[in-house]
């Protein structure tokens, strides 16, 4: 595999200067190089063309304290999505996210007092809309394991100013919980999905929870009316390779976005190895046998999937290659964890304590300062940089942090 053996080939040498990682001195991107395109991966063999990415300045909307002077990190990137993570608790047993080994009967979740109310979540994310944020996205653990998570939806509908409010989830509880989320503002969902063959399905979610679970909570979001649906598939080599082309041609026609992911090396405990990894590229060759392809453009500046539309009018899908074709050149993701803490990368090991902060009777302005000088020296780049040799351990796990 090209980027994760060595250093060299690594897209260090596409844009960034000398050296890497956190120890690397920082510079400012040229306008061309922040609206540049993302390092593309395509095998010799690939017959289908990865998409060209779309090169839209960024554009912040005039909530922002000064739209002529958004905050920047130190790549050039500014913030715009907040992903919010309101618990570390989950349903499922994911074996590529809460392995059972580590997550079990006796494994310490966040104490209730140190998980943020509403009314604190709700403050950061409205603070956090001044500062350049367009979209919020709840997420977990599982996020509908958290009581009342609509009052939430409600909360950061009409108090943040945001409009793109959007939740991932595991889908087991959506049969009981999509009108009530609907009703208080959520648009739209994304639903993650590994197999629709129960045996697969149960090996990977490791609670023997039946396929047909999320299928129905997967009707229940399109009754209520959220659209558009993604459906989230992590790809383990090995593992559901065989369910990719089941899993595009059942959802195809349907108006529902598959988006198949690359197996990642997030957190410590999930045992990842490169040959886990099936490439996009390979995954784009499989479907489009079937149901030829075209690549169309991203719907937005640093969209983590790349889009493809079936050439038979039949809807789209997308592939998010983060391990093959990193795209940390147009991350403009912050991460907000059920304890309060900011993290500005999704391996990162260490985060800022806002919630210390809310909790010593910070004003508004203060904490706007705060979480701007954090994001102004963000120099994260994890998956541009990472090589076999990167270590696993303390980076934070997938379900503290929000998938
Ligand atoms: P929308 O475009 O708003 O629908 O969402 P999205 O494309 O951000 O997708 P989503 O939030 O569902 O993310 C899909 C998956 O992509 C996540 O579950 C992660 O596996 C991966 N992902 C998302 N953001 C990042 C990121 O910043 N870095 C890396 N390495 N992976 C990410
Ligand atoms: N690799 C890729 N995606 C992951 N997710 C969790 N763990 C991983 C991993 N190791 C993502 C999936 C899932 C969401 C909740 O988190 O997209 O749908
Ligand atoms: Fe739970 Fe989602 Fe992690 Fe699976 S991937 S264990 S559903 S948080
Ligand atoms: Fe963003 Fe970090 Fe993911 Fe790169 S690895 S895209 S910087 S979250």
């Amino acid at each position: 595999m090209p980027v994760l053996s060595s250093v060299e080939g690594s897209p260090i040498s596409r844009g960034y200067g000398v050296g890497g990682g956190k120890d690397a001195l920082p510079r400012r991107l040229t306008k061309q190089e922040r609206r540049g395109s993302r390092p593309l991966y395509c095998p010799a063999d690939a017959n289908v063309l990865l998409p060209p990415q779309t090169p839209v300045p960024y554009r912040l909307k005039s909530r922002t304290l000064n739209p002529d002077m958004p905050i920047l990190d130190t790549l050039g990137r500014p913030v715009r999505d907040l992903r919010i993570s309101v618990t570390d608790r989950c349903n499922f047993r994911c074996v590529y996210c809460m392995p059972k080994e580590v997550f079990g009967h006796d494994y310490a979740f966040l104490p209730h007092n140190d998980v943020l109310t509403f009314e604190e979540i709700t403050r950061v994310a409205r603070i956090f809309g001044t500062l350049g944020v367009e979209k919020l996205r709840i997420t977990g653990g599982e996020p509908l394991v958290r009581r009342d998570i609509e009052g939430l939806v409600g909360q950061l509908a009409s108090h943040t100013g945001i409009d793109d409010i959007t939740l991932t989830t595991n889908g087991s509880l959506l049969p009981r919980k999509a009108a009530a989320l609907r009703a208080a503002g959520l648009r739209r969902i994304t639903v993650s999905l590994d197999s629709l063959r129960d045996e697969v399905f149960k090996a990977m979610n490791d609670v023997d929870f039946p396929v047909q679970g999320v299928l129905d909570g997967i009707a229940a979001a399109a009754d209520a009316g959220l659209a558009p649906i993604k459906v989230n598939m992590v790809v383990k080599r090995g593992l559901n390779q065989d369910d990719v082309v089941p899993m595009a041609r059942h959802f195809h026609g349907t108006g529902h976005i598959v988006r198949f992911i690359e197996y990642m090396d997030v957190g410590a405990t999930n045992g990842w190895r490169m040959d886990d990894v099936l490439p996009a590229a390979d995954i784009v060759r499989l479907i489009d046998r079937e149901l030829p392809l075209a690549p169309i453009t991203a719907n937005y500046p640093g969209e983590v999937a790349q889009r493809y539309r079936y050439r038979d009018g039949g809807g789209e899908i997308g592939v998010i290659a983060s391990v093959t074709q990193p795209f940390c050149q147009g991350c403009t993701r912050a991460r907000l964890s059920a304890d309060g803490k900011l993290y500005t990368c999704l391996f990162a090991t260490e985060g800022f304590d806002v919630r210390a902060l809310l909790r010593s009777g910070a004003s508004d302005a203060n904490v706007a300062a705060a979480l701007s000088s954090v994001w102004q020296a963000r120099t994260d780049r994890y998956s541009e940089v990472r090589t076999s040799l990167t270590p696993r351990s303390r980076k934070v796990e997938m379900s503290y942090i929000g998938g």
